[in-house]
């Protein structure tokens, strides 16, 4: 809601009104008071936990909206299942492939997220899908609020390299990226390091998303181990389950910073002026 009002201002566009309730059950149930008819609409719905009452959320609004012959243009900041953007092991559902399927069938016309798991993941949608990245401002944030001495961006994993590029290079740092294995059946992960020396460094762990926080604990005691000054976590995506700050902390990690993609205590910076830009260059 903030998200939506904060988007709406710097956009000069109305707020449609709703009404929305959850019963006890879990079920959602949702009422459109404005008038949007044959209006072009942005639909902001993140889809943090719980994640299929906030997705059904978004499909309930996308679907009355279309029905009143609003475009709809669905704004996902966070984009729940796109980590399982493949048949990893054989017999598995794609639920990102599905997720697209029960957006269009509602009528979103257009899709907008912020930095999605992997860009491969834009391929499943039969209609524009756009990810835009709020990695700069993270950086920048970095950058202004804390006195980093030679900092070293490092990604957890090789999928994650082409973000902690990014970072680095709006932090001017250096970057090195580590090697994570999950075990696709237990969740399990562990990590190489190849010879990452971190005396003397402050360290930025740089995930898209922290879910439980093991692979930030584990990156963090690696760097912890190989001598590293300080060490932060960077996340676009702070969905923080299963105690997990708790769990960082304890690894050593002095500070996280998440964004308001998800809300928690860490969401410090606002990627509302990556959505903007973006809306912008539309024009
Ligand atoms: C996975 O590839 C993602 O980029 C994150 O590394 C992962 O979702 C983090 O999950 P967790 O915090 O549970 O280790």
């Amino acid at each position: 809601m903030e998200f939506a009002h904060g988007l709406a201002k710097a956009l000069g566009a109305d707020i449609v009104d709703i009404d929305s309730k959850v019963f006890p059950d879990g079920e959602s149930k949702i009422r459109i008071l404005s008038d949007v008819r044959n209006i072009s609409v942005i639909l902001v719905q993140s889809t943090y936990p719980p994640v299929d009452s906030h997705l059904m959320q978004a499909l309930f609004l996308g679907h009355r909206l279309s029905e009143e012959g609003a475009e709809v243009h669905a704004l996902i900041p966070y984009l729940a299942y796109s980590r399982q953007d493949k048949e990893f092991l054989k017999g598995e559902v794609v639920s990102l492939g599905v997720v697209v399927r029960l957006l269009r069938a509602v009528g979103v016309k257009r899709l907008i997220t912020v930095d999605i798991h992997g860009v491969e993941g834009l391929g499943y949608f039969s209609f524009p899908a756009y990810s835009v990245s709020a990695i700069p401002l993270l950086a920048d944030f970095f950058r202004t609020s804390f006195a980093l001495k030679s900092p070293v961006a490092i990604s957890p994993d090789f999928g994650a390299s082409a973000r902690v590029e990014a970072f680095a290079k709006a932090l001017s740092s250096q970057f090195v990226v580590l090697s994570k294995k999950r075990d696709r059946a237990t969740g399990e992960v562990q990590m190489e390091t190849k010879g990452f020396d971190a005396a003397g460094h402050d360290v930025i762990i740089v995930d898209d998303i922290i879910s439980t926080g093991g692979t930030v604990q584990k990156a963090a005691s690696i760097a912890k181990s190989n001598g590293a000054r300080k060490v932060y976590a960077a996340c676009i995506h702070p969905l923080l389950v299963q105690g997990a700050l708790e769990k960082i902390r304890a690894a050593g990690v002095d500070e996280v910073i998440g964004t308001n993609t998800v809300p928690s205590p860490v969401s410090k910076v606002d990627v509302t002026p990556a959505v903007v830009s973006y809306f912008q260059s539309l024009k």
